[in-house]
């Protein structure tokens, strides 16, 4: 591309992408984004619905409490699968992928179990339940500790 043509195209970016977004407002401005949580802040959620669930799975009239708290349970692990645990941090190279790889199957496996305890109480399969509880998700969760929490 010749350089006037070059220099026309940068000003017809430009000036589209004022006429697209606008000036910043004073408002946008002045407010800043939150920070996003951390995944120690996300396993705080995680930990506060997996209580719910626990005192809860076995007792019908707390069952919508419970499918409230599996959904919070399963949105904190879709975003914490994807975040770095601070223990990898002095890693790098093949190891922190491999790492995080195992970390990563660790969460997926841990929401899928997630829904299976989610079918298990809504179609009234209580026996599977408390398996599900029990003898995977407590499991899991300790083992993800062991390995990946400081
Ligand atoms: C239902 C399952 C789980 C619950 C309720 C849970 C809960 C928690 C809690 C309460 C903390 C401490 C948060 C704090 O105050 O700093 C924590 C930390 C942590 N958990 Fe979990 N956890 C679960 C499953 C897992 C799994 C499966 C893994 C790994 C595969 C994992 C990895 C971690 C890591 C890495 C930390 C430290 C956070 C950091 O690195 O900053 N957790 N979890």
């Amino acid at each position: 591309m010749n350089p006037i043509a070059s220099t026309c195209a940068v000003s017809v970016a430009v000036f589209a992408t004022l006429v697209f977004t606008g000036p910043a407002s004073p408002v946008a401005l002045a407010t800043q984004p939150e920070a996003l949580p951390t995944l120690s802040e996300h396993m705080g959620e995680m930990s506060d619905a997996f209580r719910t669930i626990s005192r809860g799975y076995n007792k019908a009239d707390k069952l919508d409490d419970v499918l409230d708290a599996i959904g919070k349970l399963q949105e904190n692990i879709v975003v914490s699968k994807s975040m770095v645990p601070s223990r990898l941090s002095d890693l790098s190279g093949e190891e922190l992928e491999a790492s995080l790889t195992e970390y990563r199957v660790r969460m997926a496996k841990l929401l899928d179990r997630t829904a299976e305890l989610e079918v298990a109480l809504l179609t009234g399969d209580d026996d599977l339940a408390h398996m599900i509880l029990r003898d995977e998700l407590y499991p899991m969760r300790d083992e993800g500790h062991e390995l990946f929490s400081d």
